[in-house]
């Protein structure tokens, strides 16, 4: 049954007041579901800050923290995220001036983010990389002439001895540098260090790297690695201003998101997060150039993270996720978790999630879906394409009654 908002009290009912959308309410394992559908943010409506432009695979937009973040939690409240990514909620919770834990076990994930908490000033940045020796004729360790000219290969080379060599002793400064450098390893257009390839967050096997290069008859022309590191640093701090609140406090752990006792039992007022998703994706053929580029092995990784396509498998991880959520969340506190529709939506992962939640203790608020329809040009091998559809986002709504 579908009808309008008309007279109920429930804590989604409350939040969405406001807004218009359409409710359903379905019986999963036999638990009642309240199902609100609508379009809650848009990137059109609030333009996210400049500081979130790192990509990650399958990272939320802003947009998603921002709503759950105002909505639920007040300033110095806070905030955490067990599957961090590139950090948008850890970021967008300092932005809102709460306080922020973060933790994913895939160790680029704090490389991606702790810089963009505690950001240098283009100055600095300048200043250091003007002090960094980039040496000329050096090689890197493994086979990267396929996306790199060699002038470029060397500048990446010595950027990349010099921070290994300072490892442990990498300041603020440093740890921007490396972020960025980390971003813009490869990618589809001049701002990134290599020859055209496929967007930053799926590096291509070297192999496949020539294959392109054949296609698209190109040979990696050389980029100037300070250059780009700047440029990128500039449009990264575009929306800082003398307001930017540096945070007092924040954590970034690297734990299984199973098991994180660095965090105190009902410490935490809001989770809002994303899990891996029911796939296959293969870590190592993604990062295994940004891995060498930090000196990250990357077995050692593939290992920890947790992938499957195995629902039985997924449903017992997340059965230990939820455990650990539950034990670090404060009573009244607010779960967000937000599911990607898997096998065109055949598989609604929320689904699979509401008797594991209840079955712990959790109550279920809800399950927001957020649809927006779009328009987007997509430039894939050099050919345009006008590409509509929609972009929803599922998120399963959770308290923990005190
Ligand atoms: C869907 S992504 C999260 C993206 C994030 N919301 C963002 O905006 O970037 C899922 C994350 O879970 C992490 N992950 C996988 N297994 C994990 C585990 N066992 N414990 C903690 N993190 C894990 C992956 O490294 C990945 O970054």
């Amino acid at each position: 049954m579908i009808y309008s908002y008309k007279n109920n009290s429930s804590m989604l009912d409350k939040i969405l007041k406001n807004f218009s959308y359409s409710y359903e309410e379905k019986e999963i394992y036999n638990i009642k579901v309240k199902y609100f559908i609508g379009e809650y943010w848009t990137s059109k409506q609030r333009q996210a800050h400049s500081l979130h432009e790192i990509s990650y695979r399958a990272c939320f937009k802003p947009q998603l923290p921002n709503f759950f973040i105002k909505n639920f939690t007040k300033e110095n409240d806070i905030v955490y995220d067990p599957f961090l990514g590139r950090g948008t909620t850890l970021i967008e919770a300092i932005l809102l001036n709460r306080q922020g834990i973060g933790n994913d076990v895939n160790p680029l994930s704090k490389i991606l983010t702790e810089p963009r908490i505690n950001p240098p000033t283009y100055h600095e940045v300048e200043a250091r990389l003007n002090k960094i020796p980039f040496h000329k004729n050096l090689k890197a360790d493994i086979d990267i002439s396929m996306f790199y000219h060699p002038k470029t290969e060397s500048e990446i080379v010595s950027l990349r001895n010099y921070l290994l060599e300072k490892e442990n002793n990498l300041d603020k400064i440093d740890k921007w540098i490396r972020m960025v450098a980390t971003n813009r390893l490869t990618g589809h257009s001049k701002g990134f260090f290599s020859v055209y390839t496929l967007p930053p967050n799926q590096a291509v096997s070297p192999q496949r790297q020539i294959e392109i290069n054949k296609k698209r008859n190109q040979h990696p022309e050389y980029r100037n690695v300070k250059e780009l590191i700047l440029k990128k640093t500039k449009a990264l701090l575009k929306d800082i201003d003398i307001f930017y609140n540096y945070p007092k406090s924040y954590l970034i752990l690297t734990n299984d998101a199973r098991n994180t006792t660095q965090i105190k039992s009902n410490s935490i007022d809001l989770i809002v997060t994303s899990p891996p998703f029911l796939n296959v994706v293969q870590y190592s053929k993604d990062n295994w150039l940004r891995c060498w580029f930090n000196g990250i092995d990357i077995k050692s990784v593939e290992d920890k993270i947790f992938i499957t396509s195995s629902l039985e498998k997924w449903n017992n991880f997340m059965y230990n996720v939820f455990k650990e959520l539950y034990r670090v969340l404060k009573p009244q506190g607010i779960i967000a978790f937000e599911v990607g529709e898997v096998k065109n939506g055949k598989i609604k992962l929320e689904e699979q999630l509401i008797p594991l939640a209840k079955n712990i203790g959790f109550s279920i608020e809800g399950v927001m879906i957020n649809q927006q329809n779009f328009t987007k040009t997509a430039n894939i091998w050099g050919i345009k394409n006008n590409i509509k559809g929609t972009n929803s986002n599922r998120i399963l709504v959770l308290s923990k009654k005190g």
